[in-house]
């Protein structure tokens, strides 16, 4: 067991740690979780402590060392993967001096309007100024909280701490650091025009690497706890998108995949950087050498089906049950899903969600259909901003906990008109991305040899029948749009 070697992914996301053990066969052997809480200390704020993340990650590597002492003893590589876009800020002896500001925090809209009066982010980096992305969030630091931007000697996505404390170094993968926007993304290299327009240098980032290449070695006193023979070699890893890509073999231009977690991605590997800043798709690094990616990002996914879930008092699986996509719903009745506003084709951080169309005989699987269908059209924008920047998608995947339900990907895909693909069952997410790449950086293997596409379990086609029905629903939808915006401005 374990003879031949055995690779880890780790990957931090915003709801827990998740630490994966992969085998030779690429089949993973054992994972283990451990829980992470948000807080949210003021409306539309979103926070971490970074040593929960810690705390989290080593959980799952000393569970892992007791239930599988044998596999331990042979881990090989370790890749990590994690929840993009965090500031984590550490002072000289690098310590965090404050908790982390989350991907999903919404405060930095005014300091993306500074920012960009300052330097040319869009030609340079080839995305947006959001207030999810990093810089802002430093400069809303810099302006807030002057006294803790002064400490501040190193930056780190949340990832790149957690490789911190597990080898003491202070290295960044491409696809994560693009997320920054302090990036050439064309050039993948640190930009020190844009690090200039927020104060800050090179001094204060860590080294880049490529996702599949080595970046640090286990300390070896964590070795020797976790039963481990030699200390492994860690890869640069990803940020949790492009592992999730890695995971499920989408490296090659053309291959991407919808994902329907917390935030809803539609995400395709390009062999170019290619930016369209219009319409706030992102265009970044991927985890691979030579081949980038872009994304449209929807906010609240299977965070609005939750928030339901909540308002009803029932499961989101009991929800979904309910809803037959092969009969058009009647009422015309249209869920807008920007709870925590939008970022593609929006870039709203003040936009709010809505119903429309209640009337006295609405009912819980009226408004669940709603949610299914605003969350799908959510996508259909993405996929439209991702066509005119001239990208075709060639195999698309599902993937993510709300890819379970069979209704909201036939949805999904009626109303965007893309046939999505489900991998087997098993395991395809960033984690085992994650150890995908810790093998490819522990052995020289090349990444779009090794990282291969996940076989095909079933295809959902779209269905032509339905395709006016989506037309009129998603033109509704798209027309309502200015009613929400900038709800909280
Ligand atoms: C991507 C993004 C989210 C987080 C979720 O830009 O912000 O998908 O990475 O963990």
């Amino acid at each position: 067991m374990g003879d031949s070697g055995i690779w880890l992914g780790i990957d931090l996301g915003t709801s827990g740690v998740k630490t994966v053990m992969m085998d030779a066969d690429q089949t993973v052997v054992a994972s283990a979780g451990a829980a992470l809480t948000v807080s949210r200390p003021h409306p539309g704020w979103s926070e971490q402590e970074p040593d929960h993340w810690w705390t989290a990650a080593q959980e799952t590597l000393d569970a892992l060392a007791k239930t599988e002492p044998a596999r331990m003893a042979a881990v090989r590589g370790i890749g990590l993967s994690g929840q993009q876009h965090g500031a984590t800020l550490l002072g000289a002896n690098d310590r965090p001096l404050r908790p982390c500001i989350l991907w999903n925090d919404g405060r930095a809209s005014e300091e993306c309007e500074i920012l960009d009066t300052r330097a040319d982010f869009r030609g340079i980096c080839g995305n947006v100024l959001m207030p999810g992305t990093t810089a802002p969030k430093l400069e809303w630091v810099r302006r807030n909280e002057p006294d803790v931007f002064d400490l501040t000697a190193r930056v780190l996505l949340p990832k790149d701490y957690l490789r911190l404390c597990l080898t003491g170094e202070a290295l960044s993968d491409m696809s994560d650091s693009a997320g920054t926007l302090w990036m050439d993304v064309a050039a993948r290299t640190w930009s020190d025009t844009l690090l200039a327009a927020g104060g800050l240098t090179e001094a204060a980032m860590p080294g880049l690497v490529e996702g599949s290449s080595p970046a640090g070695r286990l300390r070896p006193e964590l070795a020797a706890r976790w039963g481990m023979k030699t200390a492994p070699v860690l890869a640069g890893g990803g940020g949790d998108n492009a592992a999730s890509a890695a995971g499920v073999g989408a490296v090659r231009p053309g291959t991407g995949f919808v994902s329907l977690g917390t935030s809803g991605v539609l995400f395709v590997s390009t062999d170019g950087f290619a930016p369209n800043t219009t319409d706030a798709i992102h265009a970044f690094c991927h985890a691979v050498p030579d081949v980038w990616h872009q994304m449209g990002v929807i906010l609240s996914a299977t965070d609005s089906l939750n928030w339901l879930a909540r308002m009803t008092g029932q499961a989101p699986a009991a929800l979904t049950a309910a809803v037959d996509p092969g009969t058009p719903a009647t009422a015309p009745l249209t869920f807008l899903p920007y709870l925590s506003g939008e970022r593609t084709p929006h870039n709203d951080a003040g936009a709010r969600g809505a119903f429309v169309g209640i009337a006295q005989s609405t009912e819980v699987a009226d408004l669940t259909r709603a949610v299914l269908e605003g969350v799908a059209y959510a996508f259909a924008d993405c996929y439209d901003a991702l066509r005119s920047a001239g990208t075709a998608l060639d195999r698309v995947y599902a993937v993510g906990g709300g890819a379970r339900s069979d209704a909201w990907v036939q949805i999904i895909a009626d109303a965007t008109g893309v046939p999505l693909h489900h991998p087997p069952a098993g395991d395809f997410g960033a984690a085992f991305g994650a150890a995908r790449l810790g093998y490819c950086a522990a052995e020289g293997a090349d990444p779009r040899e090794y990282c291969s596409p996940a076989p095909i379990d079933a295809t959902v086609t779209p269905d032509p029948a339905h395709a006016a029905y989506h037309q009129e629903r998603l033109d509704r939808y798209r027309a309502l749009y200015p009613g929400a915006r900038r709800a909280m401005a």
